[in-house]
């Protein structure tokens, strides 16, 4: 019988859209690993009798290593995901997402599991001069948060190079959909999005609105992240995770208040620091290597998204 998958990270976002396309795809049951900081326990609801949910921190070497079992493929999604909060509180994100990450491939490594698929971050390029940005391009992190991650990234690889584990690093670009969290100071742009546009107040927008991001919806997410898991000839690489297109902060809130039927205007504040100024995924690599085939325009995520937000307050 071969290993149960295991999600880091899977109680949240989009580690628990990952345990339902896992669980869709055909796994009986799979490991979770969350410390539950940000992750859910209900974003588990609905799967969690086929889920085996470790409340375990991955900073915790010990508890981590008899969690993680031999062929297993493991999915490593558990971080602190922010960049503002790598600027105002970076120990917490270091630990987490460079030693955590470290100790999830050395469990990994230890146990002979028979892959690991990395969450790396398209943060880790910075403000490139071309657009969309493709793998080859020299990384220039902004923030802390872009450097761990690309120190993830490197890890990953030289895992692979020194000790022969398979490794997979994909770095997401902007990730949204339903689950997302609106609540923190540090939650992803759309999540805050949605809540403003269905309470009927203005978001408010960091900077002139002009910078772009390449949203990817989860699922799609979800699907490569399935595929990095299987496709042959990728071990040690790394490829990019995004739709292909870019859209601006001020674009995205007039798109999403047409889809809704309002019409409000945003307020402005001042730009955040360690921000990148456009992001855009070159997806060449991932298409022909990894068979990525996003399955949803930006506005079919957005109106999916809309609808659990607004399904989410009905029955709150
Ligand atoms: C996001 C992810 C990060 C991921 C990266 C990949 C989150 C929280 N962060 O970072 O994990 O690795 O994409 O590229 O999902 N903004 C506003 N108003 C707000 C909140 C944000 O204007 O209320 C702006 C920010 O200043 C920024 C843009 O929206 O310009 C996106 O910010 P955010 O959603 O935090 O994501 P990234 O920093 O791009």
């Amino acid at each position: 019988m071969s290993a149960n998958p295991i999600v880091t990270g899977g109680a949240g976002f989009i580690g628990s859209a990952l345990v339902r396309a896992l669980l869709d795809a055909g796994a009986k049951r799979v490991s979770v690993i969350d410390n539950l900081a940000s992750g859910k326990r209900e974003n588990l609801a609905g799967v969690a009798e086929r889920v085996d949910l470790h409340e375990v921190d991955i900073r915790d070497a010990g508890a981590l290593k008899p969690l993680i079992k031999r062929g297993a493929t493991v999915y490593h999604l558990a971080a602190i995901p922010s960049v503002p909060r790598s600027i105002t509180d970076p120990n917490p994100s270091h630990e987490v997402n460079i030693n955590g990450t470290f100790n999830v491939l050395s469990a990994a490594r230890d146990a002979g599991a028979r892959r690991v698929v990395y969450a790396a971050s398209s943060s880790a390029y910075g403000d490139t001069e071309v657009l969309p940005k493709t793998e080859s391009m020299r990384p220039a992190p902004l923030s802390p948060y872009a450097a761990q991650k690309l120190m993830g990234e490197y890890y990953c690889s030289v895992f692979h190079s020194c000790f022969g584990l398979e490794t997979v690093s994909l770095r997401f670009f902007n990730v949204f959909g339903p689950r997302q969290d609106p609540n923190s100071p540090y939650s992803g742009v759309l999540s805050i999005f949605m809540k403003c546009v269905l309470a009927g107040t203005p978001p408010t927008i960091f900077g002139d609105g002009e910078q772009s991001r390449d949203f990817t919806y989860v699922e799609d997410v979800a699907e490569l992240v399935m595929r990095a898991a299987e496709a042959e000839g990728v071990q040690g690489r790394v490829f990019n995770a995004g739709n292909g297109n870019r859209y601006t902060l001020n674009e995205t809130w007039r798109l999403l208040c047409d889809i809704h039927g309002a019409a409000i205007q945003p307020r402005y504040g001042p730009p955040r620091a360690g921000d990148v100024r456009d992001s855009q995924a070159d997806v060449t690599a991932a298409v022909r290597d990894l068979g990525h085939a996003p399955r949803f325009s930006f506005e079919e995520g957005l109106r999916r998204t809309l609808a659990w937000y607004a399904e989410a307050e009905r029955t709150a």
